[in-house]
């Protein structure tokens, strides 16, 4: 068997890693195209398909493909990048022959861990238990940007760059499914030890927002009265900040979870673990907020609840484990949408480069 790097240049394998779909075409003995979109993984020396269709009673022979590759081993695979900028167009295909490996042998158990490594998705579906195809590539061709950078990377960004901070919201329901997405974007963060110490409490009710802006309320007073601001002034910042809550279709308080941080005899390293806790909590909290913009949703970040943590969890009754730090607000944008603050250039924030 011939390796691949026999076949494919080093920049069109450095393509084909890092595609996450393909298109698999096949013919039947009489000559007849057949063309799937197919999920792919490179091995040393073939490219991997899973089988991951087969109804419960069906044997996957009926597959289409798979009667094709029986007839016709020969195969073409094309993967491709559009984007609307066309000098970043590019596209590798392969030509060779397909073979289904049996689920027994030692190739198609590493198949299935390059495909599982390279899809979650598949980590719960029993790809194990059905032939892998794997296309013993004879050819290579391709055209275009082959080393530039791939479509979802500007994506990232053009969604980093657009979200921006929304502190006056529309009368308008954030349907259920969105606020979903945006806790399992905050569920994904990055923790320390994987311990996920963040917990997230939703609100949407106006009974329970009018609580907790009274609970925030009366400790921000105090704080305001004790900074020898003006009887008016206090009143106004309150009842903009009550106002802010209230007018907020969804909020999203996230509380630190300490309990499952590790324990450390030194009190140095204990406040490292936790540093790192609260690190983590923001990456949750922008993970949710990338997350709302790039479903159509607009949202902001308020501090308050961390400077009276005790009054927020006795007024909503929470575990008192939990020390809110963060309160998201999610809604749609009243207005126009406010101006991108702008950043620091990178010369300035960069310090050393090596
Ligand atoms: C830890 C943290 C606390 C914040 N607290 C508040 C807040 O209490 N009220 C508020 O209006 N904005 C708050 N913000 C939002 C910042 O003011 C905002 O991110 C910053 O001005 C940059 O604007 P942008 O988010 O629109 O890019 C907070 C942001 C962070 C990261």
């Amino acid at each position: 068997m011939r390796a691949l790097t026999s076949v494919l240049g080093e920049d069109q394998a450095a393509f084909l890693v890092r595609q996450r779909v393909a298109r698999l075409a096949t013919s039947d003995g009489m000559g007849k195209p057949h063309a799937v979109p197919v999920c792919f993984a490179l091995g040393r020396a073939s490219i991997f398909i899973a089988l991951d269709e087969k109804p419960k009673d069906v044997p996957v022979t009926r597959l289409k493909r798979v009667r094709n590759i029986l007839e016709n081993p020969h195969v073409a695979l094309i993967s491709d990048r559009y984007t609307e900028e066309w000098n970043l167009l590019a596209f590798v295909m392969v030509r060779g022959r397909a073979e289904l490996l049996d689920p027994d042998t030692e190739e198609h158990a590493a198949a299935v861990r390059l495909l599982r490594g390279k899809y979650h998705q598949y980590e719960t579906m029993r790809i194990d238990e059905n032939p892998v195809i794997a296309i013993r590539s004879e050819k290579a061709a391709s055209w275009g940007a082959l080393a530039e950078p791939d479509t979802y990377g500007p994506q990232v960004l053009d969604t980093i760059h657009g979200r921006r901070s929304v502190r006056r919201y529309l009368q308008k329901r954030v349907p259920e499914d969105l606020v979903e997405r945006v806790l399992e974007a905050a569920r994904w963060a990055p923790s320390p030890h994987g311990r996920q110490p963040w917990r997230f409490a939703v609100f949407t009710k106006e009974a329970t927002k009018e609580h907790l802006a009274r609970a925030m309320g009366e400790e921000w007073r105090a704080n305001l009265e004790m900074d020898g601001q003006s009887v008016e002034i206090v009143e106004k910042r309150l009842e903009g900040s009550r106002r802010r809550l209230l007018d907020a279709p969804v909020l999203v308080l996230i509380c630190l979870y300490l309990e499952d941080l590790d324990a450390y005899p030194d009190a140095e390293r204990q406040r490292g673990e936790t540093t790192m806790a609260v690190q983590s909590l923001g990456a949750a909290a922008q993970n949710a907020l990338l997350t709302a913009y790039d479903s159509g949703l607009d949202a902001g970040w308020m501090c308050a609840p961390l400077f009276c943590p005790e009054k927020v969890v006795e007024a909503l009754g929470l575990d008192t484990g939990l020390v809110p730090h963060a309160l998201l607000t999610l809604g749609y944008a009243e207005g126009d949408p406010p101006k991108r603050r702008s950043r620091r250039p990178l010369d300035e924030l960069v310090v050393y480069r090596d």
